[in-house]
């Protein structure tokens, strides 16, 4: 015990030290910073025509008084010091002092056309004045309408929706669906993958941190394809082998479906090793199950295709949706074959804001834009041109184990060895709060929680990522 207490003393000491240390080197840090922008030689922020409303709400420390004593303590936010944002501008945004910050993360995936595009907010503001609520009970034409334009953006007989209020409800719905047209109750999804934080969905999730100890029935976990740490790096079919395998020996050889994200968002940015989806999802139909592609992250042209999984060469039997579908409007959708969705008449099945006129006027907005503003060629063609500068920084910097994604939806791996690839965790967070410091807000995932997420709007442009990469290889190089 003493000697217990001794060793925790020690340690103590040491943290303080290391802390002081930190501490001091960021002082200087800083002040170098300050020479250097008065010498004029740190990157710049393209220049952006719009100046924010002056702001006259409640200080950060108001508010966040206000987030510690009246809401639940499990929110949580990035930074030591959280920044305060009050304007958002395509893919700018700007803080109480009216300070412009380059929007590297989208409001997680999700503002994939740009905060308040005009047609999206035109949508929406001349829905919300006709009528806001008339419930789905009663005829309106703007669920249908948005229902008939996502239908002529899905493949094979991927023609009637369902909506939801979030990525969560959508992928319930899924599953349940899933297992009410096989009969089956065994869904299998793919470990560190996320899919939603209620009872079923937080099953299907494949990573610890996201799961509280409540009843998870009737979901096995896979291996994770995953090329950078996986056994197998890019081989898909060693990996859907052991799809096979759980069907084999932890079933009675008839599963209700599979679930899994094209390319896995909170998991990392990690895209399923090429060849796994289509012999899991030829092995899973064997087996009589549904496949349920999760394109909540992936989905609306993120990745340079309208959908994660065409890149996959495959054609799920479900199709689940949210984030990107709304631009931020609170909207989910589950979309699948008329044959499948016919389970749901065999009870009363509803959702009193699910499909609601301004979350679908919304919906209808982003698909126009998506074509309008050649969002899919946008995130192909500037997702590679980033990647691209951003792989030459692993040349340059150890510490970056792995740059991957597809589009704008793009992982940075940080690991301090990387034979062993050891999670670099202090060096993430860091760099990630250096980087707001200068005026780039990326995201942060990933197992370990060492992976940038960078998933910007897809009106982002090259000189934007320009920016971001300097702004990163700047941080890097002050390590
Ligand atoms: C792939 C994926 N599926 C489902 C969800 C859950 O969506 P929501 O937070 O809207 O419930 C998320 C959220 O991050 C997600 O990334």
């Amino acid at each position: 015990m003493q000697r217990f207490v001794a060793r925790s003393g020690l340690l103590e000491g040491g943290r303080r030290r290391a802390q002081s240390l930190l501490r001091s080197q960021q002082q200087q840090q800083k002040a170098a910073r300050e020479k250097e922008i008065a010498n004029d030689v740190l990157p710049k922020m393209p220049p952006f025509d719009y100046s924010p409303a002056p702001y006259t709400g409640p200080s950060v420390d108001e508010i966040l008084a206000k987030r510690r004593q009246f809401l639940s303590p499990s929110m949580f936010y990035l930074y030591k010091k959280p920044v305060n944002i009050v304007e958002g501008r395509m893919q700018y945004l700007f803080d109480e002092g009216g300070r412009r910050y380059l929007d590297g993360f989208g409001g997680i995936a999700t503002v994939n056309c740009g905060h308040c595009h005009p047609d999206v907010v035109d949508a929406i503001v001349s829905q919300v004045k006709r009528i806001q609520h008339p419930t789905i009970l009663y005829l309106n034409h703007a669920v249908a309408d948005f229902a008939e334009a996502l239908a002529s953006k899905m493949p094979g007989n991927l023609k009637v929706a369902f909506f939801t209020n979030s990525g969560t409800e959508a992928n319930e719905l899924a599953m349940m669906m899933a297992r009410l047209y096989t009969g089956c109750q065994d869904m299998i999804s793919v470990r560190n993958s996320y899919h939603g934080n209620a009872a079923g969905t937080m099953g299907a999730t494949g990573q610890r941190s996201w799961k509280f100890s409540v009843v998870q029935s009737g979901i096995h976990h896979v291996l994770n394809p995953d090329p950078y740490r996986g056994p197998f790096g890019s081989d898909g079919e060693k990996y859907a082998k052991d799809v096979q395998d759980i069907v084999d020996f932890a079933t009675t050889g008839h599963v209700a479906g599979f679930i899994s994200e094209a390319i896995q968002g909170v998991g990392g940015i990690v895209e399923a090793a090429p060849g796994y989806l289509p012999a899991v999802y030829k092995n899973v139909r064997k087996a009589g199950g549904l496949c349920i592609a999760d394109e909540v992250q992936s989905g609306f042209a993120r990745t340079g295709n309208m959908w994660g999984f065409e890149a996959h060469g495959v054609v799920p039997d479900i199709v689940t949706m949210a984030k990107g579908i709304g631009n931020g409007m609170p909207l989910g959708a589950v979309v699948t074959t008329p044959e499948i969705a016919e389970v749901l008449t065999r009870r009363s099945y509803f959702n009193t804001f699910g499909g609601n006129p301004v979350s679908t006027a919304a919906g209808l907005a982003v698909l126009k834009v998506i074509d309008k503003d050649n969002l899919r060629e946008n995130a192909s063609t500037v997702g590679a041109y980033m990647k691209d500068r951003l792989t030459a920084l692993k040349e340059k910097y150890e510490i970056i184990g792995d740059v991957r994604g597809r589009g704008l939806m793009i992982g940075v791996e940080l690991v301090s060895d990387r034979q062993k690839k050891t999670p670099a965790n202090a060096e993430t967070l860091h760099v990630l709060d250096q980087m707001k410091e200068m005026g780039v807000l990326i995201g942060k995932g990933g197992f370990y929680g060492n992976v940038f997420r960078i998933t910007p709007p897809l009106c982002f442009t090259k000189e934007d990522a320009d920016f971001l990469v300097d702004v990163m290889d700047y941080n890097m190089s002050k390590l």
